[in-house]
């Protein structure tokens, strides 16, 4: 049988590092990378989950180890991507997916410590970690870099500044990069999610949530976070090859409807 294609479309073999990977997204991507046979490094700011979510992988016949990692701590992130590195032998795609949501109005009294800590776990984490990675993704053959932001990162909601500036960013930040990196071989994206079933949603009322997904939402409903895991995989695949810069909505169609 011939091949008719000359890239792959596997992550098989691959070291994959994926930040905030204890619950929801971060979850659903690791879950999913090591099924499609990459060996990957669970990393979350809960080490106890981050176990709880690698042993579950290792019964089920896959690879993953766990690490206890905030991505707001400059030290444990250089330790952790170091044995990371020694332990699996190299990082060939880094998944900074890790983030808080920090809801405030502009002139509460915390703003500005509510502020910098959204800022600091949600885009200085995501940079740290590719500092931290870069002399390892810069010695394999396809280096994947996807940040995860959000629809909060090309839209607004009332109340979320400290969220919402910090997910601009992010876009700034992978677009950025996909030019600085270009050279080296390297690809740096983001998905954007809308909403999506995650600890991070679970507060909001089940019946407001459906409310907000029919209003909005041309596919009437929350997103599962494997679809969003699905679209990462994609980004991160050897055969993505020429993606890069790119800013991949997975909304269910949220920001394309007018009304
Ligand atoms: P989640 O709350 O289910 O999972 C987030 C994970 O990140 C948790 O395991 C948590 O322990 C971990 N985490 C929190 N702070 C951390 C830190 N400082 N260092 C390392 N890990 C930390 O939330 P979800 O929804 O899966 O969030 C994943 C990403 O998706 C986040 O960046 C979030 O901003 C983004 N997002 C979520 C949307 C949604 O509707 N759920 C929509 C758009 C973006």
């Amino acid at each position: 049988m011939s091949r008719l294609s000359k890239l792959s479309r596997s992550v098989a073999g691959k070291v994959v590092l994926i930040t905030g990977a204890a619950s929801g997204m971060g979850k659903a991507t690791a879950e999913l990378f090591a099924d499609e046979g990459a060996r990957v490094a669970v990393t979350d700011i809960n080490g106890d989950a981050a176990t709880a979510v690698a042993d579950r992988i290792v019964a089920s016949g896959s690879e993953a180890h766990p690490w206890q990692l905030d991505v707001a701590d400059p030290a444990r992130v250089e330790t952790v991507v170091a044995e990371i590195a020694a332990k699996l032998g190299s990082i060939d795609i880094l998944i900074n997916n890790a983030g808080i949501s920090v809801i405030q109005p502009i002139d509460s009294e915390t703003f500005e410590s509510d502020w910098q800590r959204s800022l600091d776990v949600n885009l200085n984490g995501q940079m740290r970690l590719i500092r931290a990675c870069l002399p390892h993704l810069r010695a394999v053959e396809a280096p994947r870099i996807v940040n995860v932001a959000s629809t909060e990162g090309v839209g607004a909601t009332a109340m979320a500044t400290p969220y919402t500036a910090a997910k601009h960013a992010v876009i700034g930040l992978t677009r950025a990069l996909a030019v600085e990196l270009g050279a080296s071989g390297a690809t740096v994206n983001c998905v954007c999610p809308g909403p999506i079933l995650t600890g991070m949603t679970e507060p909001i009322p089940a019946e407001a949530r459906q409310k907000f997904a029919r209003r909005r939402v041309p596919l009437r409903r929350y997103g599962d976070p494997e679809e969003v895991a699905h679209a990462i995989l994609g980004l991160a695949l050897p055969a993505a090859s020429y993606i890069n810069g790119v800013v991949l909505l997975v909304d269910g169609g949220l920001r394309v409807q007018n009304t």
